[in-house]
């Protein structure tokens, strides 16, 4: 487990820069994913794991890429539908084993529909999991009506690490730092729908600086005008400590 973990989370800075490209898995062809082979070829270098499906893992990434590999394991709903929170665990631990994956992780819907399943779903990868030191990682998906407050947040990110989960996917919200003292297990943000770079290198700052031990970022990365750009100004924030200005002007000189 330990060894699986730190191949994603640094032992050097204790961080992670993950690349979430699994939106595909109810999304289809996003925006910025539609060739996701070559959309993500020159991302990988500057990664420290891959957020993926395997079906995508299967298809478009080279066997022999060094890159660790995060599985998304559950899905169902497409985004036609009003409530996705009708999701099912559809990927085995046998398969992710076999695809030399360090993790594999899911969606709970706290306050969506199908709640209790999720959370039920959620216990049960961890149950397969632990046998094989298989890191699950919890994200706490937001329905179109949920808050994206601490108060809603902090019970989703709490009831997934109560659950077992050993990392957590949530969003950046006001007072995360009280996620985070709730939450015993390290959190990551997902970067959410696209914004302007200065904001989201802004938003990877702050949430280092309130406890979160990285990012599972997607498309802030790879629907910038500078795919390489962000994700290297990101880098820079996450593992070097870089101020948003200084990251900014990564970005901006990779953009030129
Ligand atoms: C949702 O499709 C997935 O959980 C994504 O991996 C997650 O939302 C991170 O991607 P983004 O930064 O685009 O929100």
């Amino acid at each position: 487990m330990k060894n699986r973990l730190s191949k994603v989370i640094s032992p050097k800075t204790g961080k992670t820069v993950m690349l979430a490209v699994d939106h595909g898995y109810f999304q289809g062809p996003t925006t910025g994913l539609k060739e996701l082979k070559k959309a993500i070829e020159p991302l990988i270098p500057h990664a420290d794991c891959l957020f993926i499906t395997r079906g995508m893992l299967r298809n478009c990434v080279d066997a022999q890429t060094k890159i660790p590999i995060f599985l998304r394991v559950s899905g169902g709903p497409s985004v036609l539908k009003e409530d996705l929170s009708d999701e099912h665990i559809t990927t085995s631990m046998e398969e992710a084993l076999r695809l030399n994956a360090v993790g594999v992780g899911m969606s709970i819907f706290v306050g969506g529909e199908n709640e209790s399943r999720t959370i039920a779903n959620l216990g049960e990868l961890v149950n397969e999991a632990e046998p094989s030191n298989m890191p699950v990682l919890a994200i706490t998906a937001v329905g179109k009506e949920m808050a994206r407050d601490a108060r809603y947040l902090g019970l989703a990110c709490r009831m997934a690490a109560e659950q077992g989960a050993h990392i957590v996917k949530t969003y950046y919200c006001e007072n995360f730092k009280d996620i985070v003292k709730s939450c015993p297990v390290p959190i990551v943000i997902a970067g959410g729908k696209k914004i302007d770079e200065k904001d989201a290198l802004q938003m990877a700052r702050s949430a280092i600086d309130d406890g979160a031990v990285g990012v599972d970022m997607g498309r802030n990365i790879f629907q910038s005008d500078s795919p390489v750009g962000m994700i290297k100004a990101v880098n820079a924030v996450v593992h070097e400590n870089a101020s948003v200005d200084e990251a900014y002007q990564i970005y901006e000189k990779e953009k030129k």
